[in-house]
């Protein structure tokens, strides 16, 4: 699933799989998606496999559904939460290297606070790397589960109206959103600050338009994508959460603009009161915790593709 033959299959970014594949990872989720009450299947799938999750950065829902994804398959999982505040990307990335080899993995997933650190290891390592977020670059099974999401409330994305609103210039989340939405043919809107909206994004893919006015954005939009503020990765001084919810907040006001069936999405964690108001975050449009569970699905999918 990597461009260059020279790695094992893993799965690195969406920029370079093609839509064939896309849709065959999507195809065989909806096989582990669970029915009503039921939980996810339990499978022998992975049986004798062992995945590392390798996290540089904080994560909840990523790192958890990719543990359950990996046990469900039934391998065994080995995580490891690093912290790099302190360590230079090539050291950290180089002693982490030794450790991983001696415990001979079946494949790895990682998340760096440094666009390109899997890339990195994947041209080192002879074992899949899964990318689960690279700094400001790429978080692929995140756009994964989100088409998966919209799917499962459209017959297709071709011509679907998403507005992606919110800190777009540090989120990986919205640059694997960007290109997979675009592949498929949906009119993607990018609306934020214009200091978090950079003008280059527009040429990522086809269709592809730039708002700065959330009413702009929000109009006949059949999904409404919301993204946490990076506070982490931003530089400048931030506005107050009260300033940025006043002018990028996602409120019912808002969605009265868009099409009456019109999906609220999240990748989480989401704020409150400062990129969506409660009442949206809790509207019946929301589909922000079927995001979560598919989360577990999509990455059941990707694991199995890769190791199974
Ligand atoms: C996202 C991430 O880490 O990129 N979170 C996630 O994986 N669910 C988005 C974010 O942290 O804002």
């Amino acid at each position: 699933m990597t461009t260059s033959a020279a790695t094992p299959a893993g799965l690195l970014d969406i920029e370079s799989l093609d839509r064939s594949e896309i849709e065959a990872i999507l195809e065989r989720t909806r096989f582990f998606q669970p029915q009503g009450d039921e939980n996810f299947r339990r499978l022998e799938t992975l049986k004798g496999k062992s995945v590392v999750t390798l996290f540089f950065e904080a994560s909840t829902r990523t790192r958890v559904s990719f543990e359950i994804a990996a046990r469900r398959l039934g391998a065994d999982t080995i995580s490891i939460a690093a912290q790099s505040s302190s360590v230079s990307k090539g050291e950290s990335l180089v002693d982490t290297l030794n450790t991983l080899v001696a415990m001979r993995p079946h494949a790895i997933v990682m998340r760096h606070a440094a666009s390109g650190a899997p890339q990195f290891l994947a041209r080192h390592l002879k074992i899949p790397i899964v990318n689960a977020g690279d700094g400001t670059h790429e978080h692929p099974t995140q756009a994964l589960l989100d088409a998966r999401t919209i799917l499962d409330n459209r017959p297709s994305i071709e011509r679907l109206r998403v507005a992606i609103i919110g800190d777009i210039a540090h989120s990986r989340v919205a640059r694997s959103n960007i290109h997979l939405l675009s592949k498929f043919g949906a009119e993607v809107v990018l609306c934020g600050p214009p200091s978090l909206v950079p003008q280059e994004l527009a040429s990522l893919g086809n269709g592809i338009t730039i708002r700065y006015k959330m009413e702009d954005a929000v109009r006949d939009a059949d999904v409404v994508m919301m993204l946490r503020v990076q506070l982490e990765r931003q530089h400048e001084a931030p506005m107050s959460a009260s300033e940025y919810f006043r002018f990028y907040g996602l409120r019912p006001e808002h969605m009265a603009l868009a099409k009456p069936d019109a999906l609220v999405m999240h990748p989480g964690p989401i704020n409150r009161g400062r990129e969506l108001s409660s009442e949206v975050a809790d509207s019946k449009s929301s589909v922000i915790l079927n995001q979560v569970g598919n989360g577990i699905a999509v990455r059941m999918a990707v694991l199995e593709r890769i190791l199974g």
